[in-house]
């Protein structure tokens, strides 16, 4: 599939998505939502890449919301096809490779929920974040009002989105919304630097880690705790466990394949 509106580039074992509509401050209308998912559809299967980092083009914006304009005229019909017909974020969330947002810029509504269905997020000072939508007469639509209550908790999450505010890189870390904060011209290098790292270790053990932490938010403690125990002995069955554990013992580094 030919892109307009997303950017694939790859660099070594680490893919960079950047949502292209730096115009629009990287608004996502629905066009922009279906490349998203078809991109981490088209990413999931090449074994190259072992983390994806997403990201917004130009200095001003990770990613601004939904667009807008669209939600001129929308039927409640239609918006509900929109979101529930192609669920990008749900996509992100569940992609079986860790994902990075790197968040240059705005992360406003459908870009903090973006944000927030990646693994790991790195912001630049130059960040502000929020759930802007209750100033539309609306409310977020695509895992806001979920999944930052599980990420920051509920009283907190209740405050922005009720209020619709909009907090700083660092007040983002304070809450845990953020992992870290760099200035702008350092982000890339330290987003890449983590990618790298996180990218060396067994692409198997990743999937099982990450299909595993989203289990405690999915299930009671009792089923999370038994399926990490499965998912735990399923690493056995690996090339890569008897690779890490070889490995350690001849005081070497491991060479992962992803078997
Ligand atoms: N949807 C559609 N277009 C958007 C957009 C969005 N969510 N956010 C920004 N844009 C467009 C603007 O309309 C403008 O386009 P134009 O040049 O054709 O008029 C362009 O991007 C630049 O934005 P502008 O508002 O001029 O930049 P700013 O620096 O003055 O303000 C924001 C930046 C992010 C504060 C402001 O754009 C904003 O509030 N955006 C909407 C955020 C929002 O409510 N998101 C949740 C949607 S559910």
């Amino acid at each position: 599939m030919a892109f307009e509106n997303v950017l694939i580039e790859k660099r070594g074992r680490i893919a960079i998505v950047t949502i292209n509509r730096p115009d629009k401050l990287n608004a996502l209308n629905v066009a922009t939502r279906k490349e998203i998912l078809a991109a981490f559809e088209q990413l999931k299967t090449d074994d190259e890449v072992r983390v994806v980092v997403i990201t917004g083009a130009g200095e001003k914006s990770f990613i601004a919301g939904a667009d807008i304009n669209e939600f001129a005229g929308m039927t409640a019909i239609k918006q509900r096809y929109v979101m529930k017909g192609g669920r990008a974020f749900d996509s992100v969330e569940d992609f079986p490779k860790p994902v990075i947002a790197m968040i240059n810029g705005f992360a406003l509504g459908g870009g903090c929920e973006l944000a927030m269905s990646c693994d790991i997020r790195i912001a630049s000072t130059k960040a502000k974040l929020g759930q802007p939508e209750i100033k539309l007469g609306i409310i977020p639509g695509g895992g806001g009002t979920q999944r930052m209550t599980r990420l920051i908790g509920e009283g907190k999450a209740m405050e922005l989105i009720l209020t619709g505010d909009m907090i700083s890189a660092e007040e983002a870390r304070q809450l845990g919304l953020v992992n870290h904060v760099f200035a702008p011209e350092e982000l890339e290098a330290k987003t890449m630097e983590l990618a790298n790292r996180i990218a060396e270790l067994s692409p198997v053990a990743l999937a099982m880690a990450k299909a595993s932490v989203k289990n405690a938010s999915r299930t009671n403690l009792r089923e999370g705790l038994d399926s990490e125990i499965d998912l735990f002995a399923l690493c056995f069955s690996s090339e890569d466990k008897e690779e890490g554990v070889r490995a350690f013992i001849e005081k070497r580094k491991a060479d992962f394949k992803g078997r």
